[in-house]
Protein backbone atom coordinates (compact mmCIF):
# COMPACT_ATOMS: atom_id res chain seq x y z
CA UNK A 1 0.00 0.00 0.00
CA UNK A 2 1.69 3.04 -0.73
CA UNK A 3 0.41 6.51 0.00
CA UNK A 4 1.81 8.54 -3.41
CA UNK A 5 -1.33 7.85 -5.38
CA UNK A 6 -4.15 9.21 -4.22
CA UNK A 7 -6.92 7.82 -2.00
CA UNK A 8 -9.54 10.47 -2.21
CA UNK A 9 -10.99 12.18 -4.98
CA UNK A 10 -11.04 16.06 -4.54
CA UNK A 11 -13.62 16.70 -6.87
CA UNK A 12 -16.90 15.56 -4.12
CA UNK A 13 -17.90 17.80 -1.58
CA UNK A 14 -17.35 16.70 1.76
CA UNK A 15 -18.35 17.51 5.50
CA UNK A 16 -15.72 19.88 7.31
CA UNK A 17 -17.98 20.82 10.30
CA UNK A 18 -21.13 20.50 12.05
CA UNK A 19 -22.87 24.15 11.21
CA UNK A 20 -22.62 24.87 14.95
CA UNK A 21 -18.80 24.56 14.63
CA UNK A 22 -18.62 27.41 12.61
CA UNK A 23 -19.15 30.94 13.45
CA UNK A 24 -17.07 33.77 14.22
CA UNK A 25 -13.82 32.70 15.04
CA UNK A 26 -11.81 31.10 13.03
CA UNK A 27 -12.12 27.19 12.36
CA UNK A 28 -8.80 25.79 11.10
CA UNK A 29 -9.26 22.15 9.40
CA UNK A 30 -7.54 19.90 7.17
CA UNK A 31 -9.66 18.56 4.20
CA UNK A 32 -8.03 15.95 1.78
CA UNK A 33 -4.60 17.38 2.63
CA UNK A 34 -5.93 20.84 2.06
CA UNK A 35 -5.48 23.35 4.63
CA UNK A 36 -8.82 25.77 5.73
CA UNK A 37 -9.94 28.33 7.77
CA UNK A 38 -14.04 28.70 7.96
CA UNK A 39 -15.91 31.06 9.46
CA UNK A 40 -18.84 32.91 8.63
CA UNK A 41 -19.98 36.33 7.36
CA UNK A 42 -21.80 38.63 9.25
CA UNK A 43 -24.85 37.68 7.59
CA UNK A 44 -24.12 33.70 8.77
CA UNK A 45 -22.99 32.11 5.44
CA UNK A 46 -19.51 30.41 5.39
CA UNK A 47 -16.38 30.91 3.81
CA UNK A 48 -13.50 28.55 3.73
CA UNK A 49 -10.17 29.75 2.32
CA UNK A 50 -6.60 28.06 2.59
CA UNK A 51 -5.21 28.49 5.82
CA UNK A 52 -1.96 29.91 4.48
CA UNK A 53 -1.53 33.69 4.56
CA UNK A 54 0.26 35.15 0.87
CA UNK A 55 3.10 36.97 2.36
CA UNK A 56 4.70 34.38 4.70
CA UNK A 57 2.08 31.42 5.03
CA UNK A 58 1.21 32.00 8.40
CA UNK A 59 -2.21 30.27 9.04
CA UNK A 60 -4.66 32.48 8.80
CA UNK A 61 -6.70 30.75 11.33
CA UNK A 62 -4.51 32.26 14.03
CA UNK A 63 -5.19 35.46 13.27
CA UNK A 64 -8.61 37.81 13.53
CA UNK A 65 -12.16 37.90 11.71
CA UNK A 66 -13.00 41.70 10.91
CA UNK A 67 -16.02 42.35 9.68
CA UNK A 68 -16.29 39.47 6.57
CA UNK A 69 -12.59 39.65 6.51
CA UNK A 70 -9.44 37.62 8.13
CA UNK A 71 -6.45 39.91 9.53
CA UNK A 72 -3.54 37.76 9.34
CA UNK A 73 -2.01 37.58 12.66
CA UNK A 74 1.77 38.31 11.64
CA UNK A 75 1.94 41.49 9.31
CA UNK A 76 -1.57 42.57 8.82
CA UNK A 77 -2.40 41.25 5.21
CA UNK A 78 -6.36 41.36 5.28
CA UNK A 79 -7.91 39.04 2.83
CA UNK A 80 -11.63 39.57 2.21
CA UNK A 81 -14.38 36.43 1.68
CA UNK A 82 -13.22 35.76 -1.51
CA UNK A 83 -9.57 35.51 -0.36
CA UNK A 84 -8.40 38.48 -2.26
CA UNK A 85 -6.23 41.17 -0.31
CA UNK A 86 -7.30 44.49 0.56
CA UNK A 87 -4.75 46.01 2.85
CA UNK A 88 -1.18 45.96 2.91
CA UNK A 89 0.26 47.33 5.53
CA UNK A 90 2.72 50.50 4.67
CA UNK A 91 1.62 49.71 1.15
CA UNK A 92 -0.78 51.72 -1.20
CA UNK A 93 -0.27 49.62 -4.13
CA UNK A 94 -1.64 46.38 -3.68
CA UNK A 95 0.14 43.67 -5.41
CA UNK A 96 -2.76 41.99 -7.70
CA UNK A 97 -1.50 38.58 -7.08
CA UNK A 98 -2.19 38.52 -3.74
CA UNK A 99 -5.10 36.42 -2.89
CA UNK A 100 -5.18 32.81 -1.31
CA UNK A 101 -7.73 30.02 -3.09
CA UNK A 102 -11.14 30.31 -1.77
CA UNK A 103 -13.12 26.63 -1.46
CA UNK A 104 -16.77 26.41 -2.48
CA UNK A 105 -18.79 25.59 0.31
CA UNK A 106 -22.63 24.98 0.97
CA UNK A 107 -24.29 24.89 4.20
CA UNK A 108 -27.15 22.03 4.22
CA UNK A 109 -28.57 19.60 6.35
CA UNK A 110 -26.87 20.94 9.37
CA UNK A 111 -23.65 20.37 7.96
CA UNK A 112 -20.79 22.96 6.35
CA UNK A 113 -19.67 21.26 3.07
CA UNK A 114 -16.99 22.00 1.13
CA UNK A 115 -15.40 20.78 -2.18
CA UNK A 116 -11.32 20.54 -2.35
CA UNK A 117 -11.27 20.21 -5.86
CA UNK A 118 -11.88 22.40 -9.30
CA UNK A 119 -13.92 25.10 -8.46
CA UNK A 120 -15.70 24.74 -11.67
CA UNK A 121 -17.20 21.83 -10.62
CA UNK A 122 -18.87 22.47 -7.19
CA UNK A 123 -22.35 21.49 -8.50
CA UNK A 124 -24.33 22.03 -4.86
CA UNK A 125 -27.08 19.41 -6.71
CA UNK A 126 -24.18 16.61 -5.95
CA UNK A 127 -24.56 17.13 -2.14
CA UNK A 128 -25.95 13.91 -0.45
CA UNK A 129 -29.38 14.10 0.13
CA UNK A 130 -29.99 13.90 3.82
CA UNK A 131 -33.01 14.65 3.94
CA UNK A 132 -34.28 13.69 7.14
CA UNK A 133 -32.29 16.75 9.47
CA UNK A 134 -35.17 18.92 7.87
CA UNK A 135 -37.60 17.04 8.14
CA UNK A 136 -39.90 17.49 11.81
CA UNK A 137 -40.66 13.94 11.85
CA UNK A 138 -37.39 12.77 12.57
CA UNK A 139 -35.28 14.13 15.67
CA UNK A 140 -31.40 13.32 16.66
CA UNK A 141 -28.28 14.90 17.53
CA UNK A 142 -24.37 13.65 16.37
CA UNK A 143 -20.67 14.53 17.32
CA UNK A 144 -17.55 14.45 15.31
CA UNK A 145 -14.45 12.53 16.53
CA UNK A 146 -10.81 12.50 14.60
CA UNK A 147 -9.65 9.37 13.66
CA UNK A 148 -5.91 8.40 13.30
CA UNK A 149 -6.80 5.90 10.38
CA UNK A 150 -7.35 6.09 6.63
CA UNK A 151 -11.22 7.19 6.21
CA UNK A 152 -11.79 3.88 3.86
CA UNK A 153 -10.89 1.94 6.76
CA UNK A 154 -14.62 3.98 8.62
CA UNK A 155 -16.53 2.65 5.55
CA UNK A 156 -15.18 -0.58 5.51
CA UNK A 157 -16.30 -0.58 9.18
CA UNK A 158 -20.03 0.40 8.15
CA UNK A 159 -20.26 -1.99 4.82
CA UNK A 160 -20.20 -5.33 7.03
CA UNK A 161 -22.48 -4.85 10.14
CA UNK A 162 -21.46 -8.40 10.87
CA UNK A 163 -18.65 -6.73 12.98
CA UNK A 164 -21.41 -5.72 15.25
CA UNK A 165 -21.45 -9.18 16.79
CA UNK A 166 -18.10 -9.04 18.09
CA UNK A 167 -17.08 -5.04 18.79
CA UNK A 168 -20.31 -4.47 20.27
CA UNK A 169 -21.56 -7.72 21.52
CA UNK A 170 -23.00 -5.97 24.88
CA UNK A 171 -25.06 -3.28 22.85
CA UNK A 172 -26.40 -4.20 19.40
CA UNK A 173 -24.24 -6.99 18.42
CA UNK A 174 -25.60 -10.67 18.85
CA UNK A 175 -24.79 -13.94 17.11
CA UNK A 176 -27.66 -13.90 14.61
CA UNK A 177 -26.79 -11.23 13.22
CA UNK A 178 -23.39 -12.68 11.33
CA UNK A 179 -25.12 -15.69 10.51
CA UNK A 180 -27.87 -13.68 8.61
CA UNK A 181 -27.64 -13.76 4.82
CA UNK A 182 -27.02 -10.42 2.59
CA UNK A 183 -27.74 -9.05 -0.70
CA UNK A 184 -25.63 -6.64 -2.20
CA UNK A 185 -25.99 -4.03 -5.26
CA UNK A 186 -24.71 -0.99 -6.23
CA UNK A 187 -24.80 1.73 -8.85
CA UNK A 188 -22.84 4.34 -10.52
CA UNK A 189 -21.79 6.19 -7.40
CA UNK A 190 -23.52 3.76 -4.53
CA UNK A 191 -23.49 0.10 -3.18
CA UNK A 192 -25.76 -1.11 -1.24
CA UNK A 193 -26.17 -3.98 1.41
CA UNK A 194 -29.08 -4.76 2.82
CA UNK A 195 -30.19 -7.60 5.51
CA UNK A 196 -32.72 -9.24 7.29
CA UNK A 197 -32.39 -10.65 10.48
CA UNK A 198 -35.66 -13.06 11.29
CA UNK A 199 -37.69 -14.01 14.32
CA UNK A 200 -34.47 -13.61 16.68
CA UNK A 201 -34.07 -11.78 19.96
CA UNK A 202 -33.45 -8.21 19.56
CA UNK A 203 -29.94 -7.16 21.53
CA UNK A 204 -29.80 -5.05 24.37
CA UNK A 205 -29.53 -1.62 22.62
CA UNK A 206 -32.78 -2.54 20.25
CA UNK A 207 -34.87 -4.11 22.97
CA UNK A 208 -34.60 -0.90 24.87
CA UNK A 209 -35.89 1.56 21.77
CA UNK A 210 -38.52 -1.19 20.73
CA UNK A 211 -39.59 -2.05 24.70
CA UNK A 212 -41.78 -4.54 23.22
CA UNK A 213 -41.55 -8.20 24.72
CA UNK A 214 -41.20 -11.31 22.68
CA UNK A 215 -38.58 -11.72 18.97
CA UNK A 216 -38.12 -9.67 16.46
CA UNK A 217 -37.62 -8.85 12.49
CA UNK A 218 -34.89 -6.41 12.01
CA UNK A 219 -33.16 -4.84 9.33
CA UNK A 220 -30.03 -3.33 7.90
CA UNK A 221 -29.58 -1.44 4.63
CA UNK A 222 -26.80 0.28 4.49
CA UNK A 223 -26.58 2.73 1.50
CA UNK A 224 -23.02 4.25 0.27
CA UNK A 225 -22.85 7.00 -1.63
CA UNK A 226 -19.46 7.87 -2.81
CA UNK A 227 -17.20 9.44 -2.12
CA UNK A 228 -17.56 9.21 2.07
CA UNK A 229 -21.39 9.46 2.92
CA UNK A 230 -23.11 6.34 4.17
CA UNK A 231 -26.68 6.32 5.85
CA UNK A 232 -27.75 3.35 7.31
CA UNK A 233 -31.75 2.04 7.34
CA UNK A 234 -31.78 0.11 10.67
CA UNK A 235 -34.28 -0.80 12.98
CA UNK A 236 -36.80 -3.51 14.87
CA UNK A 237 -39.86 -4.57 14.74
CA UNK A 238 -41.96 -7.83 16.99
CA UNK A 239 -41.43 -10.20 14.81
CA UNK A 240 -44.64 -11.48 12.29
CA UNK A 241 -45.85 -7.70 12.37
CA UNK A 242 -45.19 -7.13 8.54
CA UNK A 243 -41.75 -4.87 8.71
CA UNK A 244 -39.92 -7.28 5.69
CA UNK A 245 -43.22 -6.67 3.62
CA UNK A 246 -42.91 -2.75 4.20
CA UNK A 247 -45.38 -2.52 7.20
CA UNK A 248 -43.06 -1.04 10.43
CA UNK A 249 -45.44 1.13 11.67
CA UNK A 250 -45.42 -1.46 14.92
CA UNK A 251 -41.44 -0.91 14.95
CA UNK A 252 -38.52 1.44 15.40
CA UNK A 253 -36.94 2.83 13.03
CA UNK A 254 -32.91 5.03 12.65
CA UNK A 255 -31.37 6.64 10.24
CA UNK A 256 -27.54 6.47 10.88
CA UNK A 257 -25.37 9.29 8.86
CA UNK A 258 -21.77 8.04 9.00
CA UNK A 259 -19.21 10.80 7.19
CA UNK A 260 -15.95 9.81 7.51
CA UNK A 261 -14.22 13.38 6.20
CA UNK A 262 -10.86 12.56 4.73
CA UNK A 263 -8.64 14.81 6.61
CA UNK A 264 -5.29 13.20 5.22
CA UNK A 265 -4.62 9.43 4.02
CA UNK A 266 -4.00 8.59 7.23
CA UNK A 267 -6.40 10.66 9.33
CA UNK A 268 -10.24 11.89 8.85
CA UNK A 269 -12.93 13.31 10.65
CA UNK A 270 -15.97 11.05 11.30
CA UNK A 271 -19.50 12.81 11.38
CA UNK A 272 -21.97 11.32 12.89
CA UNK A 273 -25.57 11.39 14.28
CA UNK A 274 -28.56 9.22 14.75
CA UNK A 275 -31.81 10.29 13.97
CA UNK A 276 -35.35 8.16 15.09
CA UNK A 277 -38.60 8.60 14.24
CA UNK A 278 -40.32 7.69 17.32
CA UNK A 279 -40.51 9.86 20.57
CA UNK A 280 -38.81 12.81 18.47
CA UNK A 281 -40.26 15.25 20.96
CA UNK A 282 -38.00 13.87 24.32
CA UNK A 283 -34.66 15.23 24.34
CA UNK A 284 -33.85 12.54 27.15
CA UNK A 285 -33.72 10.22 24.80
CA UNK A 286 -31.79 12.53 22.39
CA UNK A 287 -29.07 12.33 24.90
CA UNK A 288 -29.39 8.95 25.56
CA UNK A 289 -28.93 7.32 22.46
CA UNK A 290 -25.99 9.97 21.67
CA UNK A 291 -24.56 8.51 24.98
CA UNK A 292 -24.81 4.88 23.74
CA UNK A 293 -23.33 5.91 20.42
CA UNK A 294 -20.35 7.28 21.73
CA UNK A 295 -19.56 4.27 23.42
CA UNK A 296 -20.32 1.83 20.48
CA UNK A 297 -18.33 4.22 18.05
CA UNK A 298 -15.00 4.33 20.73
CA UNK A 299 -15.49 1.06 20.02
CA UNK A 300 -15.03 0.92 16.31
CA UNK A 301 -12.77 3.88 16.68
CA UNK A 302 -10.63 1.68 18.75
CA UNK A 303 -10.17 -1.17 16.46
CA UNK A 304 -9.96 1.15 13.23
CA UNK A 305 -7.13 2.90 14.89
CA UNK A 306 -5.82 -0.15 15.57
CA UNK A 307 -5.75 -1.36 12.18
CA UNK A 308 -4.23 1.40 10.74
CA UNK A 309 -1.48 1.34 12.97
CA UNK A 310 -1.02 -2.78 11.70
CA UNK A 311 -1.27 -1.46 8.32
CA UNK A 312 1.85 0.84 8.42
CA UNK A 313 3.75 -1.86 9.90
CA UNK A 314 3.10 -4.19 7.24
CA UNK A 315 4.12 -2.02 4.69
CA UNK A 316 3.22 -3.83 0.69
CA UNK A 317 0.55 -6.62 2.99
CA UNK A 318 -2.84 -6.61 1.13
CA UNK A 319 -5.92 -7.56 2.66
CA UNK A 320 -8.17 -10.54 1.85
CA UNK A 321 -11.27 -10.69 1.22
CA UNK A 322 -14.09 -12.69 2.88
CA UNK A 323 -18.00 -12.79 1.17
CA UNK A 324 -18.82 -10.18 4.08
CA UNK A 325 -16.62 -7.91 2.21
CA UNK A 326 -18.63 -7.63 -0.63
CA UNK A 327 -20.08 -4.30 0.19
CA UNK A 328 -16.74 -2.93 1.26
CA UNK A 329 -15.13 -3.71 -2.20
CA UNK A 330 -18.13 -2.16 -4.16
CA UNK A 331 -17.52 1.19 -2.00
CA UNK A 332 -13.86 1.51 -2.61
CA UNK A 333 -14.43 0.59 -6.50
CA UNK A 334 -17.14 3.26 -6.36
CA UNK A 335 -14.42 5.54 -4.58
CA UNK A 336 -11.42 4.43 -6.92
CA UNK A 337 -14.06 5.33 -10.11
CA UNK A 338 -13.97 9.31 -9.01
CA UNK A 339 -10.17 9.01 -8.38
CA UNK A 340 -9.17 7.69 -11.52
CA UNK A 341 -11.59 10.23 -13.80
CA UNK A 342 -9.49 12.96 -12.21
CA UNK A 343 -6.40 11.69 -12.64
CA UNK A 344 -6.46 9.53 -15.95
CA UNK A 345 -2.79 8.63 -15.32
CA UNK A 346 -2.70 7.45 -11.70
CA UNK A 347 -3.91 4.27 -10.33
CA UNK A 348 -5.44 4.33 -7.59
CA UNK A 349 -3.97 3.68 -4.07
CA UNK A 350 -5.16 -0.12 -3.41
CA UNK A 351 -6.35 -2.59 -6.01
CA UNK A 352 -9.59 -3.73 -5.27
CA UNK A 353 -9.89 -6.36 -8.37
S1 LIG B 1 2.55 36.32 7.04
FE1 LIG B 1 0.57 37.16 6.87
S2 LIG B 1 0.90 39.26 6.79
FE2 LIG B 1 2.90 38.45 6.84
FE1 LIG C 1 -19.42 -0.61 14.64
Amino acid sequence: MSTSNPTFPLNAWYVAAWDAEVGRTLLARTICNKEMVFYRRLNGTPVALADACWHRLLPLSVGRLEGDEVVCGYHGLKFNDAGRCTHMPSQETLNPSACVHSFPVVERHRFVWVWPGDPSKADPALIPDLGWFDDPAWAGDGRMTEVAADYRLVIDNLMDLTHETYVHASSIGNEALAEAPFEPSHGERTATITRWVLNEEAPAFWAAQLNKPGPVDRWQYIHFLAPATIVLDVGVAPAGTGAPEGDRSEGVSMWVVHIPTPSTEKSCYYFWCHLRNYRVGEQGLTRRIMEAAVGILREDEDVIEAQQRAIDKNPGRDFNNLNIDAGSLWARRRINDMIVKENPQQIPAVSVE
